[in-house]
């Protein structure tokens, strides 16, 4: 098959892009390209844009000034069914609340096929739910096999998590987008949750996850953002990433986060 210019291209590239609101500067004159496949991490205190950036590439939100291209195409030329067309390529995941309250597990996984599936058969799953082995082998993969039938209510929150990652494992996405999805996890539930989803990330699929606890860059990123004030003020590896970077990244918030306790030894920070 011959590659398009837009397959070619990065999958996320911001030129001098500034989001404001009102008179409130939320994303200050950024330029970035990430290539597919690769693993992203996103830190930076609270306040910092990192969801404001990650809407921006989901296609929710738009730049005040600049240019935001996702998958070959610029988000703010689109309306419409283009628009939606690029929405069904990207997976979204959020702190929490990933999940529809009152719909079984069974259904909340198979939102992930709604993409691909007429009104119609949409509509008939929910009386007779369709491709009940999909959903069923995608909860396998998290280990959640036995709660196909339960409510998301019945479930912990590391649960519901992986629930809404069997979900994107059906809509198999071109780019992922989690913003702080272990945050309201305890650090080993936390862990496991980015942990599969950096194993979404191939040839096919770009993952960009924004992080809260740092001691979770000990996972396999290929490179990390540091967001300060609406500026990237580091673009690298995790293992240039020093004590030094992070206080200056950090701030205020570095002793409140226990920063110092972070190791960074094993990936060659100082
Ligand atoms: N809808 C909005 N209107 C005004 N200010 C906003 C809005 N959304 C976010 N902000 C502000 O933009 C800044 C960046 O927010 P956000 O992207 O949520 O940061 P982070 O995710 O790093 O905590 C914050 O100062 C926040 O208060
Ligand atoms: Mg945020």
């Amino acid at each position: 098959m011959i590659a398009t210019p837009a397959q070619l291209g990065p999958d996320v590239e911001f030129v001098g892009v500034h989001k404001r609101i009102g008179d409130r500067v939320l994303l200050h004159d950024l330029t970035l390209s990430i290539p597919r496949g690769e693993r992203v991490a996103l830190i930076g205190p609270s306040g910092a844009g990192k969801t404001t950036l990650l809407r921006l590439c989901g296609g929710v939100t738009w730049p005040t000034t600049g240019e935001v291209r996702v998958l070959g195409q610029r988000t703010g030329a689109l309306h419409g069914r283009a628009l939606c067309r690029l929405r069904k390529q990207i997976g979204f995941l959020h702190q929490h609340d990933n999940l529809v309250p009152g719909l079984r597990v069974a259904h909340n996984v198979l939102i992930g096929r709604l993409g691909q599936w007429s009104l119609w058969k949409a509509l008939w799953s929910l009386l007779r739910p369709q491709e009940v082995d999909r959903a069923a082998g995608a909860l396998q993969r998290v280990e959640l096999a036995s709660r196909l039938w339960a409510l998301p209510e019945e479930l912990s929150g590391g649960e519901q998590q992986r629930v809404a990652i069997a979900r994107l494992l059906l809509q198999s996405p071109r780019l992922v987008l989690a913003d702080e999805p272990a945050s309201s996890l305890d650090i080993r539930l936390g862990r496991e949750i980015v942990q599969q989803l950096l194993a979404l990330a191939g040839k096919d699929t770009t993952v960009l996850v924004s992080l809260h606890a740092l001691d979770l860059l000990q996972l396999p990123f290929d490179r990390v953002l540091a967001l300060r004030d609406g500026a990237v003020v580091f673009d690298g590896p995790v293992k240039s990433i020093t004590r030094d970077l992070l206080r200056a990244v950090y701030g205020e918030e570095y002793q409140r986060l226990h920063l110092d306790d972070v190791d960074l030894v094993r990936n060659g920070g100082a």
